[in-house]
């Protein structure tokens, strides 16, 4: 396949980026998108330019690094994947292809397609754990006999990767369903109802010290996130959140 791609290359956070323009040539639909970006890349470097910095690690949807927006949508246009087990073959030789980072406030670019998504890991610690005693006195999790439903509903939560899909998808740059699915992960669990008042008000206190913005129920979110993580989970932290709150 010979493609045209449209970059966004951007310095840093202070710069100016701008939408730069690469042929390129010998791409085979089995090859996965981050595997073509690297093809681009050996022949920018073979150039003495300067590649393109993109995000990824583990290569196979479970880090939630490799955040690309993909003709503008967020891990391209393949359902409930990550852009790195996005193939080729969803494209046409003749194709152009236009890649840019997530765009939110609250995940500034830190060059060309990597933003920093920090704001996820300080919505976690705010309260995305549970505490537990381990002075020898501990009670093992498996003796607490846990709801089958409950169990499946808390893991589905847990599949979220923090990719940031959810955020790049919403008109309002809202991390909701991110935030809701970390807060319903423990508020259906026993181990979880413990610190489920502190959690919940302090985890939507730092989402909102970050920058992000409100849900309106548009749903982009859900239909973009490759985990399929459900707006059930947004449902259940607004209770959640007003429960916490009549508590005082
Ligand atoms: S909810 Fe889905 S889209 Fe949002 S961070 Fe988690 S896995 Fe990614
Ligand atoms: S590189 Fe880890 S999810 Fe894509």
């Amino acid at each position: 396949m010979k493609l045209t791609l449209k970059i966004w290359r951007q310095e840093n956070a202070k710069a100016k980026g701008k939408m730069v323009s690469y042929p390129i040539d010998g791409i085979e639909g089995d090859m996965s998108f981050l595997e073509m970006l690297d093809v681009l890349n050996e022949s920018l470097v073979a150039k003495g330019e300067d590649p393109v910095e993109f995000d990824h690690d583990c290569r196979e949807g479970i880090c939630g690094t490799c955040s690309l927006q993909i003709n503008g949508e967020p891990h391209g246009p393949d359902r409930l994947i990550t852009t790195c087990q996005l193939h080729m073959r969803k494209f046409n030789d003749g194709d152009t292809i236009v890649i840019e980072p997530f765009r939110a406030n609250a995940f500034p670019v830190v060059k060309d397609l990597i933003v920093d998504r920090g704001a996820f890991d300080r919505i976690q610690q705010a309260g995305g754990y549970v505490s537990v005693n381990t002075s020898g006195n501990t009670i093992d999790a498996n003796s607490i006999p846990v709801n089958k439903h409950d169990a499946d509903d808390s893991f589905n939560a847990a599949t979220c990767i923090g990719c940031g899909a959810c955020v790049a998808a919403c008109k309002n740059a809202s991390a909701m369903l991110f935030t809701s699915a970390k807060v319903s992960q423990y508020a259906l669990l026993p181990q979880g109802k413990v610190e489920a008042t502190d959690r919940v008000l302090n985890m939507v206190r730092q989402m909102d010290l970050e920058g992000f913005g409100n849900c309106t129920n548009t749903g982009a979110c859900e239909i973009e996130c490759p985990k399929g993580i459900s707006l059930e989970n947004i449902a259940r932290m607004n209770r959640e959140y007003l429960s916490a709150s009549t508590k005082g």
